[in-house]
């Protein structure tokens, strides 16, 4: 037998990205960032509802994508609907993105930024959060004159929870003059900061948003794009005619009505942040101000978050240990769930401690 045939270049030089997958569905799930009240009772029935031909013919978007615009006030021309915001990522880099053009990111950051650049063989310029997890402004403005193609701006930021002000976004799309400047907004409902509203008057802003985390169906996949309409009608040719499935479909249209779910968790998650927050300024650990559902703890050294995650797992909750992206620290982050989780949560963290 001959040798097997090599892959990319890009992808032999990726390392593997290995967030743990599996073996959560029972579990205290503080760890991606989801809906720790689930999903609007809405939703599951009609899912119950989808009929053998929604199943068993190819999925039709178009009237979701016309809800969908009026649900977030845009044209629909200015909407296209991805399957999580991880397509739409992905879609940015296909539509934007040639081997060895340059990507800048603020890390650390979220992972799929980075993993999407690298698979198209570019260049991640990394700069970096520093120890108070302050932007650093003065390169961001600096590397943005050189001109990367695409800069990756979730707002707020995770996992350090970083939320730049409308003022600020504006001075980073003034700079970005030849750059697609992409704001990730997976977080919004939390922050109430948005720039969907520029996409007309900017050209070079691509605003992402997603159903996996307040609307809880990150089960199902669902994210949209808002672009200008001229380059909307540009990514959509290098998009697959059936990016998201009739359940999906189905769900979001269910979940864009059951507005008072989303407002539910909202407040839930308000009052289980500021439930976290007061436990662990108690137990003297360090945290970062946060525009999301999660919470970036400081426990000291790296080995010492590493007891403390596995100590955690041990009993059923699961929470994400982000060391790695620390040299050394131990840093984790912690999903906001309700108050009941952050109080059993804070329980089992004073005992560890
Ligand atoms: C900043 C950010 N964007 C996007 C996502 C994922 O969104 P989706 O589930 O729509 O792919 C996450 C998930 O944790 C995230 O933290």
């Amino acid at each position: 037998m001959k040798g097997p045939i090599p892959v990319r270049r890009a992808v032999e030089r990726m390392r593997a990205y290995n967030p743990p997958l599996e073996g959560r569905t029972d579990k205290l799930r503080l760890d991606f960032n989801e809906n720790p009240i689930g999903c609007s009772a809405a939703v599951r029935r009609a899912l119950a509802k989808l009929s053998a031909a929604s199943i068993s013919a190819y999925p039709e978007q178009e009237t979701v994508r016309r809800k969908a615009a009026k649900f977030f006030g845009v044209q629909e021309q200015e909407l296209l609907l991805t399957n999580g915001t991880d397509e739409a990522l992905s879609l940015v880099v296909n539509s934007f993105v040639d081997a060895e053009d340059s990507v800048l990111l603020v890390e650390p950051t979220y992972a799929m930024y980075r993993f999407y650049s690298e698979l198209a063989g570019a260049r991640v310029v990394a700069l970096r959060y520093d120890a108070a997890m302050c932007f650093p402004w003065n390169n961001v403005l600096a590397t943005l004159r050189a001109g990367p193609r695409v800069f990756f701006l979730p707002n707020p930021n995770s996992p350090t929870g970083n939320l730049l002000p409308l003022r600020d976004l504006r001075r980073i799309l003034k700079a970005a003059e030849r750059t697609m400047v992409v704001i990730d907004e997976a977080y919004f409902e939390f922050s109430g900061v948005t720039v969907i509203p520029w996409i007309r008057r900017h050209n070079n802003l691509i605003v992402t948003r997603t159903f996996s985390k307040t609307a809880g169906l990150a089960g199902l996949r669902l994210g949209c794009i808002f672009v200008h309409r001229e380059l909307a009608a540009a990514m959509r040719k290098a998009q697959s005619p059936y990016p998201v499935n009739a359940a999906a479909l189905v769900a979001a249209e269910a979940a864009m009505r059951d507005r008072a779910f989303i407002a539910r968790t909202v407040r839930e998650v308000r009052r289980g942040r500021q439930e976290l927050e007061r436990g662990l300024t108690q137990m003297g650990v360090r945290y970062f101000p946060s525009g999301g559902n999660f919470v970036l703890a400081h426990f000291g050294e790296s080995a010492r978050a590493k007891t403390i995650v596995a100590a955690l797992t041990r009993k059923g909750t699961l929470v994400r240990d982000r060391s790695s992206d620390f040299s050394g620290e131990g840093y984790v982050r912690i999903t906001v769930g309700t108050l009941e989780q952050m109080r059993r949560l804070l329980r089992e963290l004073e005992n560890i401690l």
